[in-house]
């Protein structure tokens, strides 16, 4: 989620002082100031345009609802919330036509606080979607079955990602279950999540101190080499994490675990893009089904581009072509990848990726489209090599 600022506007003291507490303890805010009156709040609210403005409704609710309002004619931008103790009918629709985002009730609930900031957050990073080269994105490939490509792809297209644009990339190997991510890199975790979960707090400190870093430039969240480390891992911690990977880095790739729970929800309200990876055989074009219907259910495939349908291990002698799984599917698929036994086992085996410079592999190929179909305005037509550091360094002692 990209750091929210808030405005609160509460007059009752204690009401504030617990409203403050809810929203510090949720990731990624910033209040960015407070005010026990609604004229002072207002005025404080025009200068620090905060992502958020909550506006107790204290009597006179006129006056409440025409600043709401007026202040949302002014800022089109800003989510309006309105705590309010009486919640009927009429009230809401009062608060909406004043243009309120969200009506907060009393007494606090914790959980619809941060639902109404996860969705003003989700919209904010929404309407700066497609802002050019401020964009940040998490790039998240998932499947609900192991074994279909998820950290082939994801590692892989982080490099990509990396070596095509001149931003700043992050690999997020989230799977608990399995992390494989540095190993597909010839990367030996010599740091990873593990320390991030053993260190005093999460904050960018312990996240950045966790990042190990590939060669090209690519910073690499690894799982420890002994799972047990994040053991008992709690989905607050993984979506601290990704807050912060997100407003650290442009772009984002997270290889996910196989599961629908509250990690990969975490996960999945985080990202910008969700590549769903299947295989053209009948087992993986079923549980690909199973995924798209509980992404249906959670209101993921609303946005169009939201969820995009990756086909990995595409060949000639697949059991079902192309334009089968898209009907099964009813969706069209955004990338493939081909089976290339040799050049993914080699690419693991020697650990040279798949896109790195000078691996002209069919998979690498079509691994090196699909970046450049996901961020079409950020890749650039020749790829960004990191001056070697090491040569460089050569070359001055040898000058010297
Ligand atoms: N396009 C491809 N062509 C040939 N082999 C592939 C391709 N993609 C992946 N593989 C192979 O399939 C196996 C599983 O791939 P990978 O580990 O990327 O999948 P995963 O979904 O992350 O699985 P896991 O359940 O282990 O997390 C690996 O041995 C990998 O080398
Ligand atoms: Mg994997």
């Amino acid at each position: 989620m990209i750091p929210m600022t808030v405005v609160l506007v509460h007059r009752d003291d204690h009401e504030r002082a617990q409203l403050r507490a809810a929203l510090e303890g949720l990731p990624g805010v910033q209040i960015a100031g407070e005010r026990d009156d609604l004229r002072a709040g207002l005025a404080l609210a025009h200068q620090a345009r905060p992502g958020i403005l909550i506006l107790d409704m204290a009597p006179p609710v006129e006056e409440v609802l025409n600043g709401a309002s007026q202040y949302k004619l002014d800022h089109p931008d800003c989510a309006v919330f309105l705590a309010t103790e009486t919640y009927d009918p009429e009230m809401l629709l009062r608060a909406l036509r004043a243009g309120a985002q969200e009506v907060l009730r009393r007494p606090l609930d914790r959980g619809a606080l941060r639902e109404a900031v996860e969705r003003a957050g989700r919209l904010a990073a929404k309407k700066n979607g497609g802002a050019g080269s401020s964009t940040r994105s998490v790039i998240t490939a998932f499947c609900n079955k192991g074994g279909s490509g998820v950290s082939t792809t994801a590692a892989n297209l982080a490099i990509s990602l990396k070596r095509l644009t001149a931003r700043e990339v992050a690999l997020a190997d989230l799977d608990y279950q399995s992390g494989d991510a540095a190993f597909m890199l010839g990367l030996s975790p010599t740091k990873s999540l593990g320390d991030i979960l053993g260190a005093a707090r999460i904050d960018s400190a312990s996240v950045q101190d966790a990042l190990i870093k590939h060669p090209c430039g690519l910073h690499v969240l690894s799982q420890p080499d002994h799972l047990e480390r994040v053991d008992g891992i709690k989905p607050e911690q993984v979506a601290s994490v990704l807050d912060i990977l997100q407003s650290t880095f442009d772009l984002v790739v997270v290889d996910a675990p196989h599961v629908f729970n509250e990690i990969t929800l975490e996960i999945f309200d985080r990202s910008s893009t969700i590549l769903l990876m299947t295989e053209p055989s009948i087992p993986s074009v079923r549980a690909a089904r199973r995924s798209l219907e509980i992404f249906q259910k959670l209101n993921f495939l609303v946005s169009p581009d939201r969820v995009r349908l990756i086909v990995n291990r595409r060949g000639e002698q697949s059991a079902i072509s192309v334009a089968q799984i898209e009907e099964t599917l009813g969706m069209a698929v955004f990338g493939t990848i081909t089976n290339d036994y040799l050049a993914v086992s080699t690419a693991i085996n020697v650990g040279k990726p798949l896109c790195s410079e000078n691996n002209d592999s069919r998979a690498g190929r079509d691994i090196n489209a699909l970046a450049r179909k996901l961020v079409p305005s950020q890749t650039l037509e020749e790829p960004v090599e990191p001056v070697p550091a090491k040569r460089s360094r050569l070359r001055l002692f040898g000058k010297g």
